[in-house]
């Protein structure tokens, strides 16, 4: 296993959603990435606590929750709450983002900054050296299933030299639009962790779909 996948499971069937956990369980993914919107940073409305109750109920990978939220401070401690790994917050949805950052931490997770499409990585400098995570979005946030936005790549570049800079241990997180024909490409850029949502759970074979994107 050479990258870090983590499937997103809003892709997943939530008419079957412990079957797909189990599966994602049995799978060579690292961690599973639950994407939070609330039709307000974001047009659209995915699932909240209860839904995320369950899968961290069922599942024994860590959890990668990806807030598309505004207000996200409110809901720190509650994810802290449910046994959250990382919680990545929208740079774009937070004024006071180093207090922000610094209260995930306090409440035990990893914490994470997200970008848009339109957001300099360079925003980035000055919390780079305090976050664990790095989300370049590759995708406008909202939806599963969008074409890879090509300018990604060189925000990777851009982001991966910032990090050797300055020394810090900040992962380097992609999403949007991953799948089998960009991962290795990405990773020789600089990525070390890919959400795939529609690439793994409409694959015929999730499973061996996750092995190719792990291993490529
Ligand atoms: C988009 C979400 C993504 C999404 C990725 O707003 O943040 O995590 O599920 O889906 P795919 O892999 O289908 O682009
Ligand atoms: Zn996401």
């Amino acid at each position: 296993m050479k990258h870090i996948i983590a499937p997103s499971v809003l892709s997943a069937d939530f008419g079957n959603l412990e079957r797909d956990i189990k599966m994602l369980n049995a799978s060579e993914c690292a961690w599973l990435h639950l994407d939070i919107m609330d039709g307000v940073f974001v047009p659209n409305i995915s699932f909240g606590f209860p839904v995320v109750e369950r899968i961290a109920k069922v599942s024994t990978k860590p959890l990668d929750v990806h807030l598309m939220i505004v207000n996200p401070d409110n809901y720190i401690k509650r994810f802290a709450e449910l046994g959250v790994t990382y919680l990545t917050v929208h740079l774009e949805a937070c004024t006071h983002l180093d207090r922000t950052i610094a209260a995930i931490h306090e409440c035990g997770m990893k914490a994470g900054v997200a970008v848009n499409p339109h957001t300099n990585v360079c925003l980035l400098e000055d919390v780079l050296d305090k976050i664990d995570l790095a989300l370049i979005m590759s995708v406008n946030p909202g939806f599963g299933g969008q074409k890879f936005i090509p300018q990604a790549v060189n925000k990777v570049r851009k982001l991966r030299k910032m990090i050797e800079d300055c020394g810090s241990r900040c992962l380097i997180e992609i999403d949007g639009g991953i799948g089998e024909g960009n991962v290795a490409m990405l990773a020789a850029s600089g990525v070390d962790a890919f959400v795939a949502g529609s690439s793994v759970f409409g694959s015929a074979d999730p499973l061996k779909t996750i092995s190719i994107l792990a291993n490529a």
